[in-house]
Order: structure tokens, then sequence, then C-alpha cells
């Protein structure tokens, strides 16, 4: 009878020996969000176990990520006003700047890096400024986030994450770090997200869920596979240091094919949606949910990815922890 496959399947020791594939703390990106106040421990409603914190409690969570053994964290910041432009974005005493500089003080060796876009900080939820119709200005957007940068910059961000799929967003922010000092700051760019559902809950945690239209007209159709590798070369050539694909989940296909036609290091997004969704389902008592997250995790790295950000960091060192890893 033919056995093949069954043979290395004899023991854990040969399973283990056997492994392609794995999965370790160092892949590992927790992204958190930053707001002004102290004490606040705000969880989000669709996200069991996500807060929006105080820089006093982020801190505390940086830490205790950190000794889990978190090599990064993505911060993003909800100001207390939002406006037209972003304002808040723009100003070194603006929530992400404050949390970079304490979180950067109190954890020196913990990488931050910052989301680098406007919805979370404009009034109206886009993702720049806009014009007189009403839609997103892509240009008049460059300059402010070229601003933007160097207020992520100063304040000590290890690492410019620019997520607004704004054309030539990359180049601009390059740019604007050279120019002034900032040349070994790397940038990991959002070079291929997705127009997708699968934010709904994040947009509850920045409160930046767009107030008219859609992001479609700026980010991906989810249908095109094509477009989604164009756009991540674009920012390679614009000078990204490392790709993402984001949502992670619907578009492991993607990320197949971006790894073997970059050699720059690729992040995926396992956004809030599919972690809102895994936790529905533990809650519901519906999968066994610790094998159902090391699963999903080892499929990001299967595909191609080299460091995963995810709202489960916390949880998954816990449980290579658990099985000795
Ligand atoms: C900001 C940004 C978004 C996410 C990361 N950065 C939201 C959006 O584009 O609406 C989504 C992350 C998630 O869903 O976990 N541009
Ligand atoms: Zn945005």
């Amino acid at each position: 009878m033919f056995k093949r496959f069954r043979r290395l399947r004899s023991s854990a020791a040969m399973h283990d020996l056997t492994t392609q594939t794995r999965l370790s703390k160092d892949d590992l990106i927790y992204p958190l969000f930053a707001v002004f106040g102290e004490g606040v421990r705000n969880e989000i409603a669709s996200m069991p176990n996500v807060f929006q914190l105080s820089i006093d409690e982020l801190v505390k969570e940086a830490r205790s990520a950190q000794s889990a053994g978190i090599k990064a964290i993505m911060l993003f910041g909800i100001p207390n006003v939002k406006d037209a432009i972003g304002s808040d974005a723009l100003s070194d005493r603006g929530i992400i700047a404050e949390a970079t500089k304490a979180l950067k003080k109190a954890a020196p060796d913990l990488l931050v890096f910052t989301d680098l876009c406007f919805c979370e900080y404009t009034d109206h939820g886009h993702c720049g400024v806009l014009d007189k119709q009403g839609r997103v200005d892509n240009d008049a957007t460059l300059e402010n986030l070229a601003k933007q940068a160097l207020i992520h910059a100063k304040a000590g961000s290890d690492c410019v994450c620019p997520s607004g799929m704004m054309d030539g967003m990359v180049g601009a922010i390059r740019a604007a770090l050279d120019e002034n000092g900032f040349e070994n700051l790397p940038i990991l760019s959002y070079s291929t997200k997705f127009a997708s559902a699968y934010y709904g809950p994040f947009r509850d945690a920045a409160q930046s869920a767009p107030s008219f239209g859609d992001r479609r007209g700026y980010q991906m159709n989810p249908a095109n596979a094509r477009e989604a590798i164009a756009e991540s070369l674009e920012d390679e050539a614009q000078g990204a240091d490392m790709l993402m694909i984001k949502p992670a989940l619907a578009y492991l296909d993607i990320t197949r094919t971006l790894r073997d036609q970059t050699n720059l290091p690729i992040a995926v997004y396992n956004v809030s949606g599919e972690y809102a969704m895994l936790k529905a389902a533990q809650k519901l008592g519906l999968i066994d949910y610790d094998r159902a997250l090391m699963e999903t995790m080892i499929a990001f790295k299967r595909a191609g990815a080299d460091m995963i950000i995810t709202y489960h960091a916390k949880e998954v060192c816990d449980l290579l922890d658990r099985s000795g890893q």
C-alpha cells in the first residue's frame, strides 16, 4: 500500500523534525491605541481585550508586551480634537508624538512603529485633506504626510508606516526624512491595502469611520491581484524598506505572489475584523480557539510573511511559551 506520506508523521519528534514553517515571537508586531488622559483603559466593544489607552496605561501595556517577548508595537493615536486637516497629527504635542516620546523613554529597546495617516485625526474621517469636490486631494496630502513623518521621527519613532494609500507617499516621506537628517529611519509601507469590510472594528477603536463616502477612491479593489503586486513594487521603487499586505487572511495569495517578486521583508496585517471573528467564535464556543489562532498565524508564515501585525500578539507569545517554543 502507498504509505509515503505517513512515514514522516509517525511520532512527535519526526513531526517536529520535518516542520517546514515556524512561528516565533520575533515575527510579531502588536498594535496599540493611544488617547489623552490618565488611567484610561476603554475596551473596544467589537474587539474584546483591546483598549484605547492613556499614555500611563500604554506604557504599562508596552512593558507587559515586551516582557512577553514582543519586539515591536504599531502605535495609533486618537486625538481629543479632530479637524479638517488633522492638525493633531502635525503637532509635536499631538497624541502620537507624546505617546511615542513616553514609550521610547520607558522602554527604549521596544521598537515603536508609528502609523502614519490622517483618518484618525480628521473630522471627516478620510485619510487626507479634501479638495473642493470633497475628494481626497492626493498631492496636498503628500505635503502633510511629509510633515507628519517628521513629527514621528523627532518623537523617536523606530519606523514610520504610511497607511493612507496615497500615490507617491513613500517617495515624498523618504525625501522629507532624508532632507532632515533621518536617513536611517526605515519606512514600512502599507503598500497593498484593500478597501476592506474587515477594518470595521478598528474604525470603532480609532473613531475613524469616514463621515461620508468610503475609501474605495484610494484603497484597492479586492478583486485585483495584479494591481496588488504593482502597488507594492511601486512602493519598493520609491524607497520602502518593508512592504505590507492588508488584510492578511483573505489575501494569502497576494502575500505568496509578492514573496516571489520582492526581496524586501513583508508584513501582513491581521486586521481588526479578523480578530473580532475569531474572538466571537471563541466566545460562542464554536471552535478550539487556541488551535485555530496558531493555525491562522502559521498560514501567514507559510504564505511568505516575515512579520505579523496582530492584536493576538500577547496571546500568541503565551501559547508559544506553553508549547515550549
Ligand atoms: C488607517 C488604518 C486603518 C487600519 C490601519 N491603519 C483603517 C482604515 O484604513 O480604515 C485598519 C487596521 C485594522 O482593521 O485592524 N488608515
Ligand atoms: Zn487612513
